[in-house]
């Protein structure tokens, strides 16, 4: 069982993989990702997060060197080579390496990049106890809908949210209207309610957050795609965040309020329980 790369064709270790200096990742984040869980050996909802790359690369304009099939048994080989039962796998493509101008190369090849690397999900005590959370200033640019490389106010944010002990930074806008989190999505829960920011510029629209928005509909949850506040946020009856790493993680502090009862409540830990449920089934999990 080993960490594997697989680098424009080749299958590699972490340490012989290798890009160019003057790849446009590196130089300008000039590329998009993704990251995929695996779960017995098997990735968990490819084919939304492929749909979601495609749609990304073509607003972008970066050509993907595979089409989706050849993408879907790539990925499925660098899972077998490496033995891994429970990884994460991470996507990346960049518009490649060139002399640096910020406009376009007339002529370039895109960067692929896979890495698969064992996983194995959150803390269990996190998930018993619930997460720490705090807000941080929303300062990303316009396009957040799309999974670009450009992570900077994401790597500060969560930053801030480690010096506080806090798992999760929840991003506000200047209004006070909540977006999401540095890594995963939010959900608020009011009088039996679920609630959650609607799919805009201002988000990543999550396919964990698709899949618990489903799940939550079939089970007879009421779930409004709505604006909240930061006020929602600290007086809601039950916050929970969503996410390919995170899978649905019940918040009970923010900013060092209290939320609701202070642990996991009632319509997270079911929904949490219904996803578990979900990636047993689709990966074949005992
Ligand atoms: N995080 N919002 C942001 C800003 C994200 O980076 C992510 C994903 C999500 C949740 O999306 P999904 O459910 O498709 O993973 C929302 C990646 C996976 C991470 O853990 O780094």
């Amino acid at each position: 069982m080993r960490s594997l790369a697989f680098v424009n064709g080749k299958f590699s270790s972490l340490e012989e993989a290798k890009v160019s200096v003057e790849d446009r990742g590196f130089l300008f984040g000039d590329g998009i990702y993704d990251v995929i869980r695996v779960r017995n050996g098997r990735p968990y909802k490819l084919e939304k997060h492929l749909k979601r790359t495609f749609q990304c690369a073509k607003e972008l304009e970066i050509p993907i060197p595979y089409s989706k099939d050849e993408l879907l048994s790539i990925m499925t080989e660098i899972i077998r080579k490496s033995g891994i039962r429970e990884a994460k796998l991470y996507l990346q493509i960049t518009r490649g390496a060139y002399p640096r101008a910020h406009e376009f190369p007339q002529e370039v090849k895109p960067t692929f990049v896979l890495i698969v690397r064992e996983y194995n999900g959150v803390d269990e005590v996190l998930i018993r106890e619930g997460a720490k959370a705090i807000t941080y200033p929303d300062i990303r640019w316009g396009r957040c809908d799309l999974k670009s490389l450009n992570l900077l106010p994401n790597v500060l944010a969560r930053q801030k949210a480690v010096q506080m002990g806090a798992y999760e930074a929840i991003f506000h806008k200047g209004d006070g209207h909540i977006t999401e989190g540095a890594i995963t999505n939010v959900f608020i829960v009011k009088k039996g309610t679920v609630l959650t920011a609607p799919e805009s510029r201002e988000i990543l629209s999550g396919v964990t957050r698709e899949t618990v928005i489903k799940i939550a509909r079939e089970k007879g949850i009421e779930v409004r795609e709505r604006v909240f506040s930061l006020e929602e946020l600290y007086n809601a009856d039950e916050v929970f965040i969503t996410g390919t790493t995170t899978d649905l993680l019940s918040v009970v502090e923010i900013d060092g309020k209290v939320i609701g009862k202070g642990k996991p409540g009632e319509i997270s830990s079911s929904l949490y329980k219904a996803l578990k449920e979900d990636q047993k089934n689709e990966c074949n999990l005992q």
